[in-house]
């Protein structure tokens, strides 16, 4: 019963969904099979267990749930992944966002990034945001990601130089402060995110935002879920808000009426309006 190649029994890949679903309230039907096997077959085989005292092992241990957990979502991320699409936010939608909010009156926009990995996705946001001197317009970032991991590293805001590599040199001098393991990134830049745990596939609770960006998460879901997250950010989004999606990501036919796209290049889009202008 032992695995020996990425071949995973059926039942073994249930009581894992079961045991996930129960005890971490996480629904890993909702990714795509292939990918989520794979991994989760590679993780059983480097416990050196059989498969049935390994799930033993994942029923009795908490520590062997989060061990999963960390193994099965990915966490790669980078500074302004992307340049371009980082260039296209701070010449044309932040300013866009800064000039309505300040005819509006307003005194701040909110930006959501779900998947934030340890981040490096809000705070280049918050980077960018800070570059194009908005006076006392303030943007509040909201981060989330699944991972207890990930989060703790993206609060701590420590990071190696080699993952400061797409941050240009002027932007490291301004706003890192070399220490004993890299570079912290300075306290008020960091103040600008707040960090939560939260699973995009619980689609209660979203907050209204000017603008989401949610890049290289839902390509790990399946259709089905991806089309639900992005009907809620379409009501999620403020009249005019901006969604921003990965590079390899795009909105599928039955949720496409619902955005217009502003940008295919850089995967933009913009909620059709379906509520009061008073939003
Ligand atoms: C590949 S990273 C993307 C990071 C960043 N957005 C970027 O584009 O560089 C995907 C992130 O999604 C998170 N993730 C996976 N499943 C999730 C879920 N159900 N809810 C929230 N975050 C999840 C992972 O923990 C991981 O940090």
């Amino acid at each position: 019963m032992s695995p020996t190649s990425s071949e995973l029994s059926v039942a073994t890949y249930e009581a894992v969904v079961e045991l996930l679903l129960r005890h971490e309230g996480l629904d890993l039907s909702s990714y795509k099979d292939d990918c989520i096997r794979r991994r989760l077959s590679a993780h059983i085989r480097q416990s050196g267990l059989p498969e049935w005292s390994w799930l033993d092992e994942l029923e009795r241990s908490a520590r062997e749930r989060s061990a999963l957990l960390e193994a099965l979502t990915i966490h790669v991320s980078e500074f302004f992944r992307d340049p371009e699409t980082f260039a296209y936010l701070s010449h044309t939608l932040l300013p866009c966002l800064m000039e309505r909010a300040r005819t509006q009156g307003r005194s701040s926009l909110r930006a959501w990034s779900l998947g934030c990995a340890c981040g490096e996705e809000p705070y280049s946001l918050a980077l960018l945001w800070q570059d194009l001197d908005p006076g006392e317009l303030k943007l509040e970032i909201l981060a989330t990601d699944i991972s207890e991991l990930a989060l703790e590293k993206a609060s701590q805001a420590l990071y190696d130089p080699g993952r400061l590599q797409e941050v240009p040199p002027e932007m490291l001098e301004a706003f890192f402060l070399p220490e004993k393991g890299g570079y912290r990134l300075c306290p008020q830049t960091r103040a600008m995110v707040r960090f939560e745990q939260r699973d995009i596939l619980n689609l209660e609770n979203f907050p209204e935002v000017d603008l989401i960006l949610c890049r290289n998460l839902l390509i790990y879901l399946d259709r089905d879920h991806q089309d639900a997250i992005e009907e809620r950010f379409a009501r999620a989004l403020k009249k005019q808000g901006f969604l921003v999606l990965g590079h390899n990501e795009s909105l599928g036919p039955a949720i496409s009426d619902r955005f217009e796209c502003l940008d295919r290049h850089h995967r933009i889009y913009q909620p059709r309006s379906t509520r009061s202008p008073s939003d």
